[in-house]
């Protein structure tokens, strides 16, 4: 018997943070033809755009998106475009346009041709009302624009799922840690800045303050998620398809500048918060992920100290492939 094809990928808001990472996990999985990466902007020698199939794509405009789809046979969006907290709360216009507009957009195109979906959430979803430790199950009240898109986006998928059958999961993503791709605008970005300044300078200036504490997870517990979430068999998938949450590990930033302290000496955090902090006072701490455990095996791998050991041994090598 002759092995199924692999399946057809088109990921959108591919350049960013995550899509630099997951773009490539797709790839050695299924082939560089079969994954089409797309962005609305492009970034010279990324190698996302070097390696495989890259094409411009407006989220907001069905029509390119439809004719994508059509050309490529495609079977499954990991649709990441989106606009983050810290960039949506200066412009939550375009953050409600691009979060809800885009994602309703990928959601049609997916009823209309048969796709599955993966359609990222976030902490971002709870509110100051939301238990330290956010349950599976609470009342979702945000009070940024961010974490309402994010809301939205977990209705609507699950709307589409119970009416039309699409088969849309998501992940309520904590604050993610990378070296590869710079963080892409939210409120979580001081826990990645913090090392690129450790490694450059020995000095950050922090904009949240010393006792904050957030859901926050390595990004590659995070790829991983993604991949064994969407492999899950339909039935294991509960009505929290569209917004599991996950846990990676939980740290103040105190807590996180002494890790990071045993590996650089004299390594200084300053504290200067701004309007991000409010963001950051309004999510939880960290996340109960018990329904992700059961239902598909979840399991995180990286604590604060292999995150910290990771990000601090990657940046210094490329720092000094750099110089
Ligand atoms: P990012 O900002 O790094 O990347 C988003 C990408 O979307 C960018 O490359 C941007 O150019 C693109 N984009 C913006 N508007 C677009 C449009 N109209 N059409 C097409 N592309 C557009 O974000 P990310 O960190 O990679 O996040 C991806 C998803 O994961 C988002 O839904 C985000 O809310 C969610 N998420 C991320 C985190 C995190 O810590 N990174 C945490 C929770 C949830
Ligand atoms: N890391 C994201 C942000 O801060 C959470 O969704 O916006």
């Amino acid at each position: 018997m002759s092995e199924a094809p692999p399946p057809t990928v088109l990921v959108t808001g591919a350049l960013g943070q995550i899509g630099t990472e997951l773009v490539s996990a797709l790839r050695d999985r299924y082939g560089n033809d079969s994954v089409i990466a797309s962005d609305i902007r492009e970034i010279d020698g990324h190698p996302i755009i070097k390696n495989g199939t890259f094409l411009t794509a407006d989220v907001l405009d069905k029509e390119a998106l439809e004719i994508i789809i059509d050309e490529n046979n495609v079977d499954i969006i990991y649709h990441l475009a989106a606009i983050l907290s810290a960039t949506g709360e200066k412009n939550p216009e375009l953050c409600e346009r691009v979060n809800v507009g885009g994602l309703a957009n990928v959601l049609e195109l997916a009823r209309e041709h048969g796709l599955r979906v993966f359609s990222p959430s976030s902490i971002a979803v709870f509110g100051p009302d939301c238990p330290n430790h956010a349950p599976q199950l609470t009342p979702l009240n945000p009070t940024t624009t961010y974490g309402e898109t994010k809301v939205s986006g977990e209705v609507m998928a699950r709307y589409y799922w119970e009416v039309h059958g699409v088969d849309v999961r998501g992940l309520r993503y904590p604050g993610l840690i990378s070296w590869k791709a710079p963080a892409g605008g939210g409120t979580t970005d001081y826990a990645v800045e913090i090392f690129h300044h450790a490694v450059k300078t020995g000095k950050y200036s922090c904009f949240v303050g010393p006792d904050t504490r957030l859901p926050m997870m390595y990004m590659d517990d995070a790829i991983r998620a993604t991949l064994e979430l969407m492999d899950a068999p339909v039935d294991s998938i509960s009505e929290s398809r569209a917004g599991y949450n996950i846990s990676g590990c939980s740290f103040s930033v105190t807590e996180l500048v002494a890790e990071i302290s045993k590996s650089i000496d004299q390594f200084e955090c300053t504290y200067s918060p701004d309007i991000r902090q409010e963001y950051a006072d309004s999510w939880p701490d960290s996340v109960d992920d018990s329904e992700a455990r059961n239902d598909w095996g979840w399991n995180a791998e990286f604590e604060l100290e292999q995150l910290v050991s990771e990000m601090l041994t990657n940046l210094t090598r490329t720092r000094e492939v750099e110089e």
